[in-house]
């Protein structure tokens, strides 16, 4: 990245199809592929940005939340890079990175916003107050919205990522069909729940199947994306009012969806917001958000030290701190 905004090179090593035949992600089989490629796709992201190492100024790099052994790996080899080239070393949190895929796809976008993240781990709505002053508002308070995508996607015999292919099942069905439940929590006006949303959808198939119904799987899926979209949608809506916010971004990898991209269009429109959505390939995980977000952070002052380490868990407004060298 240059200057944070400017892309000039992201290289991607997608392991979809060596995960795809076990139906999710195999957390030991992804370590082991990272540390098979991430030396190739550095230098490579450098032969394609046309420059060499010794025009590199930082390295940042995601140390929470995720895979633990995923983490380790990128975090070791930064650690490396940052110490062979002597530049500083930025710990960059992933949901950081994934608000900041809004700032490589809109120029002109700056804080305050508010954000929503919906990603295979997370469900989050984020008070963009600053570039490293983040404050979350709301959050699912079981399942991500991902997860219950990918889930139901399974238990509808599609393969895995579920999301896209329920999307695309989706389109053929009827999104009223089924009556599925839009859960609220008493006292907590933002916060989510999506299991019992999950487990609505077990049910129905369960019972179709005891009964030997035939199952209208395009209305399933059209009606569950419905439902995740009005759980989502009205709540930051409600914080965009409340907290007086004129622009509204979405970011992570459930943010690719066509209905869910519609709705909040139209609510943005009728509330007369301004909206952010990524091109779909900086809403799933990608390099260039980590590095611009890492140049906000760069900026601010925040550096680890070679003690830097990767940790499953961790909010995105509660970073813990890390060493400076
Ligand atoms: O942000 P992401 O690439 O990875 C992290 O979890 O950080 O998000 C992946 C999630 C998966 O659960 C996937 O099924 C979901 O995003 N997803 C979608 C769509 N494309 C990806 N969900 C709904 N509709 C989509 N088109």
């Amino acid at each position: 990245m240059r200057d944070g905004r400017e892309t000039l090179s992201s290289e991607l090593f997608s392991q979809v199809d060596m995960h795809a035949i076990y139906g999710g992600v195999v957390p030991e089989i992804a370590s082991r592929n990272h540390a098979t490629v991430i030396g190739h796709l550095a230098e490579t992201a450098l032969k394609n940005a046309g420059i060499g190492r010794g025009d590199v100024d930082a390295v940042a790099v995601t140390y929470a939340p995720g895979l633990i052994g995923a983490l380790l790996v990128g975090v070791n080899f930064a650690k490396g890079l940052a110490m062979a080239l002597g530049v500083p070393l930025i710990p960059v949190h992933h949901i950081r990175g994934h608000i900041a895929a809004n700032y490589i796809a809109y120029p002109e976008l700056s804080p305050p916003f508010l954000c929503v993240i919906v990603s295979g781990g997370n469900s989050l709505i984020a008070d963009v107050r600053g570039y490293t002053d983040i404050k979350i508002i709301g959050r699912s308070l079981d399942d991500a919205a991902g997860e219950c995508f990918d889930k139901v996607a399974r238990l509808l015999g599609l393969g895995y990522p579920g999301g896209p292919a329920l999307e695309k099942l989706a389109r053929n069905g009827d999104g009223t069909l089924y009556s599925l439940p839009r859960p609220s929590i008493e006292g907590r006006p933002y916060d989510m729940s999506f299991s019992g949303l999950k487990t609505a959808v077990v049910n129905i198939v369960h019972s179709a199947e005891q009964r030997g119904d035939e199952l209208d799987k395009a209305s399933l899926a059209a009606s569950f994306t419905a439902a995740v979209s009005d759980i989502l949608i009205p709540r930051v809506m409600m914080a965009a009012g409340e907290l007086g916010r004129d622009k509204i971004a979405i970011a992570g990898g459930v943010a690719a969806n066509s209905r869910i991209r519609a709705d909040i269009l139209k609510a943005a429109e009728d509330s007369k917001r301004a909206l952010y959505i990524p091109p779909l390939y900086l809403c799933g995980d990608n390099a260039a958000m980590i590095g611009c977000q890492g140049y906000y952070e760069y900026l601010e002052g925040v550096r680890a030290g070679m003690d830097l380490n990767a940790y499953a868990t961790m909010d995105a407004d509660n970073l813990i701190q890390v060493a400076a060298c």
